[in-house]
């Protein structure tokens, strides 16, 4: 397979995995690429590599330009194995190349990783010259990992972002501009909110770090390089990562025999009648990962399970831990659920909402068997003019 040129003496050497349907739980039905970067300058450099069932490809790629053994220098700007996972395949061509990574978080977990090695640490702000090329890094912890960190170089006005602006897409695209716009930055939406999402704090120190550099060119790790809406990339990221809303809410259910669904439909409505824009989710019908991605910006969710032997239906247990890990904020919440008898669905649903912080409009709603009209239409009204009022504020 054939590298890629990005600029002159760069060249994308990734893989592309048209087959990835699931990342540690994020439904990735549009497939993924591992991206790496071949430097060609006095030192022969590579930036990352890749998931090492794609090591092949990636060697593949970077023999079409050069002799892997010519190597000198490894980045590692991240040790998850999508990024760092032909660490060894690598180095059977060049056993004597010097692998870079972040101090001390990222040698650390390459060493605990693959063992065997020798990994130099490095900074914020150290410089490593490679030849006419000095490569710059930036520590950035927690985007998405302790070790994270992005490389820049000010001779190509390019940064290699790592996990930072990815998004999963398999593709012969390489560039943003090949893309719709929209449905690009969908894509780095839904890549921020599973696996971005609990580091808004971190994320908006690297983004200050960031937009100081003269850059034309973001070379990520994951899906399409920005070089032509950098911008709107970077923007989206900041309200992101300060968990911007807008008014909307999105109904998230499960239901057994159709009373909670029939809950979820009227309480939809109510929303939609208080102005707010609604989404409906069915858990069970909806990937996990793109519910999260319409929570990214709603105001509002509100959650609705039966009771299923004295608990949760296992489908909303599994949404709500997934929810609870990635640590979402400033949302207000209700509940809602049918029950035969017991009734604890509703009771633990509304514990987990309230141990992820996020505010009450209405009390639980419990609704024994199915609801009436009569129920549904008292439910509605509560929770029309509640919103109407928290709104007028
Ligand atoms: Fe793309 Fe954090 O790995």
């Amino acid at each position: 397979m054939d590298a890629f040129k990005v600029k002159e003496n760069i060249y994308w050497v990734g893989a592309i995995d048209w087959n990835l349907r699931d990342f540690h739980g994020y439904s990735t039905d549009r497939g993924g690429t591992y991206n790496a970067y071949l430097i060609i300058d006095e030192k022969i450099t590579l930036i990352d590599n890749v998931y090492a069932p794609f090591a092949s490809e990636m060697i593949s790629r970077i023999k079409s330009v050069i002799d892997p053994s010519k190597i000198d220098i490894i980045i590692s700007n991240h040790s998850e194995p999508d990024h760092s996972g032909s660490i060894h395949e690598v180095l059977k061509y060049a056993p004597n190349a010097k692998i870079y990574a972040s101090g001390p978080a990222g040698v650390k977990s390459m060493v605990g990783t693959y063992h065997d090695i020798k990994v130099i640490p490095v900074k914020t702000d150290e410089v490593v010259n490679i030849g006419k090329r000095d490569l710059k890094f930036i520590q950035t912890p927690l985007v998405h990992w302790p070790d994270n960190m992005v490389t820049y170089s000010a001779y190509d006005k390019i940064l290699f972002s790592n996990d930072m602006l990815g998004q999963h897409i398999a593709s012969f695209k390489r560039f943003d501009d090949e893309y719709e716009l929209e449905f690009l930055l969908d894509e780095l939406k839904k890549y921020y909110a599973n696996i971005v999402l609990p580091y808004g704090a971190q994320t908006q120190k690297a983004l200050t770090a960031v937009r100081k550099l003269d850059i034309e060119l973001i070379a990520t790790s994951h899906g399409a390089i920005w070089r032509s809406h950098i911008k709107e990339a970077l923007d989206l990221y900041e309200k992101m990562s300060t968990y911007q809303k807008v008014n909307k809410a999105v109904v998230v259910y499960d239901s057994m025999w159709g009373s909670t669904e029939k809950l979820a439909l009227e309480i939809a409505e109510s929303f939609d009648q208080a102005s707010i824009q609604t989404l409906v989710r069915n858990v069970r019908k909806t990937p996990l990962s793109d519910i999260i991605s319409d929570l990214t910006d709603a105001s509002y969710i509100a959650v609705g399970s039966p009771t299923l032997n004295n608990g949760l239906m296992p489908s909303m247990a599994a949404f709500l831990c997934y929810l609870k890990g990635l640590n979402p904020r400033n949302l207000s919440y209700l509940v809602f659920g049918s029950f035969g008898w017991g009734g604890q669905g509703v009771t633990l649903a509304t514990k987990e909402l309230e141990e992820m912080g996020f505010k009450q409009i209405v009390e639980p709603i419990r609704v024994q068997y199915a609801p009436s009209a009569e129920q549904v239409k008292v439910i509605k009204k509560d929770i029309t003019d509640t919103l109407l009022k928290l709104q007028s504020k």
